[in-house]
């Protein structure tokens, strides 16, 4: 029996394989020491044998195949012309770089190649997957379906965690027992989604936050998707994730390869907590583009909710004034400026500033902007195209559809196809002709409306489609390496580790309604840490849910993200212009801790609370927000109780101003509580401290500062 071991920071990984075979997993989990006895450890390996079943058992392994007998989910399916749709692989060589492992594999049979990519990050632990499939033969190879990964998890893992949701709603989670059978997602709506981040999570009975042996796995692709989590009748479990293919998509002529999305995956025994770190830490270091990296994330002023399609330069310049007096950085003008844009049903595709409402081109609006020292950033749809602009007039040919069939609108718009090469080269040159004549630093970069019919000379065309965006995203990076990105889609439609690698930030919702809010954060951070997450204090009066919130709480709820404000601000009260511009200062004070430590959701023992904070990674120095989010069954309503301190440590305690004044009314020990009070770790994470907040909607941030222990003697 062959081994191969690779080893992180935070977890080991063995694989096991007998001459020939594809490799198994036989351990994954936390790191084990380097003298590990582990000859034998091929000798657990989970065998699947039904009674009344075959003779031959066979085991999980990474890639599951009906050639051995396999009746479970197998990790390839495809044809030639109703031939060759059953596969056995043989592994022919095995390369072992560094935290790499690269298995090459053959099946003389059905004539195919297959290479499956695995790569183990040191720092993070997470793993990255992925499948090379080729024909070798002359006849082709008509591809159904190709697993990016196949993971077979442990049987004591009998949770499900999985993402649902929708407009105003991504991110939500459902827990749910993981039963026989096949629990499955799909997504055809040819961009990421807000119903269906595509990610599964698997952990032990009662697995929480802090508590917990959790596998966790998202494809990181911005297009059609599937996943499932298998139970086979014996009890043995799979989770799978590829690429969504229409029929007839993938056809592999001789010698053509069909490369899946990676899948990136991470195992924590210490709960979502742990495993969100992996995530995060390996997006903040391996993902997203260097320039991201920095913790210095502009305080932006966005004009979507504050004047609409309603521009007016005196007015924008008055709201750049108030937004730079108020301590922002960045301004970014919204939908609404180009050729005829009085509404959403015109003008996608004509990108050029409107003459009418900007008739001496954006320059007027960018020198008032560099006056106030604040960088400007352009909203752009480029992959849609409105029927009556004058793209569409000129190219009615240019977009995605299917002869014969009706040209579904959505918001009114078509879309483009990129796969053919004029229209990359239209969408480029005009991109390219705006961030060469303005001083352009960041582009929201938005996407309105799933694919239907993506059709390119008839055959699907999600996948050409999906990598076109990339390439030219890419390109544009390439050519104006100043500028960043904002990847939107109708808020959190396009948020996946394929588009972080080009994008420096995402825009989580269209819901500014911070109950909503913090709900869609909160799943999102799972994956995703805060910096990467645009959030923004809206209008009082949320224009998605009609709930009209006070200033602290929406502050609050996008304080720990990239911060921005999209709400018209010349229209503010005096004291929400003090709250605003208090909340910004402190944020930038924070911004440091918040945009590079480590993120924690800390249990909820009430439904009516939510509560997370940022612990520094030396554990130093920590914030965390508890919000009450209904009315509080009891007085002396449920603990805080923090947690990821450093257990030995004393820490001085503190409630940060602004603070609501219902809750400063109730403080017990007011002096204390402002001034800072000590408590040792122990107690602040076990026993933990209580906060009356008596008013719904309302919620406090507070410091933990770790102090020298001669200090508290
Ligand atoms: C989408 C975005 C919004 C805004 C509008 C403009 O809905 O998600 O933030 O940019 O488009 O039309």
């Amino acid at each position: 029996m062959n081994q191969i071991r690779l080893d992180s920071a935070t977890s080991t990984l063995i694989l096991c394989f007998a001459d020939k075979e594809i490799p198994w997993s036989a351990y994954w989990g936390r790191p084990l020491p380097p003298d590990a006895p582990l000859e034998q450890i091929h000798q657990i390996k989970p065998v699947v044998r039904f009674p009344a079943g075959l003779d031959s058992p066979y085991g999980l392994n990474l890639f599951p195949e009906q050639g051995t007998g396999f009746s479970g989910r197998p990790a390839l399916m495809g044809h030639r012309s109703g031939t060759h749709w059953a596969n056995r692989f043989q592994l022919k060589e095995v390369n072992h770089p560094k935290q790499q492992v690269i298995l090459h594999l053959k099946d003389p049979v059905a004539k195919l190649q297959l290479t499956l990519d695995l790569h183990l990050d040191w720092h993070s632990g997470i793993l990255r997957r992925r499948t090379h499939l080729t024909n070798c033969s002359k006849i082709s190879y008509q591809l159904q379906y190709c697993a990016a990964a196949a993971f077979a998890i442990p049987t004591f893992c009998s949770e499900l965690l999985t993402f649902h949701g929708g407009w105003t709603g991504e991110f939500m989670t459902e827990r749910r027992p993981w039963v026989s059978g096949i629990s499955a997602f799909e997504n055809r709506s040819g961009r990421t989604s807000h119903e269906c981040f595509p990610a599964l999570i698997a952990g032990s009975r009662g697995f929480d936050e802090n508590g917990g042996t959790v596998y966790g796995a998202h494809l990181g692709w911005s297009g059609n998707v599937c996943g499932l989590a298998e139970v086979l009748p014996d009890g043995s479990r799979q989770i799978q994730f590829a690429e969504l293919l229409a029929p007839g998509e993938v056809v592999l002529a001789q010698d053509e390869t069909y490369t899946t999305p990676w899948v990136y995956a991470g195992v924590s025994d210490t709960g979502l907590n742990g495993l969100s770190h992996g995530f995060h830490r390996y997006l903040r270091q391996e993902i997203i583009p260097p320039k991201a990296r920095r913790f210095h994330r502009p305080v932006q002023f966005n004009s979507w909710e504050a004047i609409y399609f309603d521009h007016d330069l005196d007015r924008l310049k008055q709201l750049a004034s108030q937004a730079a007096a108020l301590g922002m950085e960045r301004f970014v003008l919204d939908d609404g400026w180009f050729h005829h844009r009085v509404d959403a049903t015109k003008a996608l595709g004509d990108w050029w500033p409107d003459q009418r409402k900007y008739p001496q081109g954006l320059t007027p609006l960018v020198e008032h902007l560099n006056r106030l020292g604040l960088t400007f950033g352009l909203w752009v749809e480029p992959e849609m195209v409105s029927p009556t602009s004058t793209l569409y007039q000129q190219h009615p040919d240019w977009i995605l559809s299917i002869d014969g069939l009706p040209d579904l609108t959505g918001r009114e718009q078509l879309v483009l196809d990129l796969s053919r090469k004029e229209v990359i080269e239209y969408l480029f040159q005009k991109l390219s002709r705006l961030l060469s004549q303005y001083p352009i630093t960041y582009l929201k970069w938005d996407m309105n409306r799933p694919l239907t019919m993506a059709a390119h000379g008839q055959r699907p065309a999600y996948h050409r489609q999906t990598t076109a965006v990339y390439q030219l995203i890419d390109r544009l990076r390439q050519a104006y390496p100043q500028v960043e990105i904002e990847s939107c889609a109708s808020g959190g439609g396009r948020i996946d580790f394929e588009m972080a690698r080009r994008i420096e930030r995402f825009w989580a919702s269209d819901s500014n309604d911070p109950y909503r809010r913090q709900m869609i954060q909160r799943g999102a951070t799972l994956f995703f840490p805060p910096e990467l997450t645009g959030s923004h204090i809206g209008p009082a009066e949320s224009h998605t849910s009609g709930r009209v919130t006070d200033i602290h709480l929406r502050a609050q709820t996008a304080f720990f993200y990239h911060l921005g404000c999209e709400l018209d601000l010349t229209r503010i009260t005096a004291q929400e212009y003090q709250l605003l511009s208090a909340y910004i200062a402190l944020h930038k004070r924070y911004r440091p801790l918040l945009h590079t430590g480590r993120y924690v959701r800390l249990v909820l023992d009430s439904d009516q609370r939510n509560g997370y904070g940022v612990v520094a990674d030396n554990s130093e120095t920590a914030l965390f927000s508890i919000f009450q989010l209904n009315h509080p069954d009891q007085i002396n309503d449920r603990t805080i109780r923090f947690s990821h301190l450093d257990p030995d440590g004393i820490y001085r305690v503190k409630l940060l101003e602004p603070l609501h004044q219902s809750i400063r009314n109730l403080l017990p020990h007011p002096d204390s509580w402002l001034n800072g009070f000590l408590l040792p770790a122990g107690v602040l994470m076990d026993e933990g401290v209580s906060i009356w907040m008596p008013y719904p909607g309302t919620g406090v941030l507070i410091e933990l500062k770790r102090v020298p222990q001669t200090a508290s003697e």
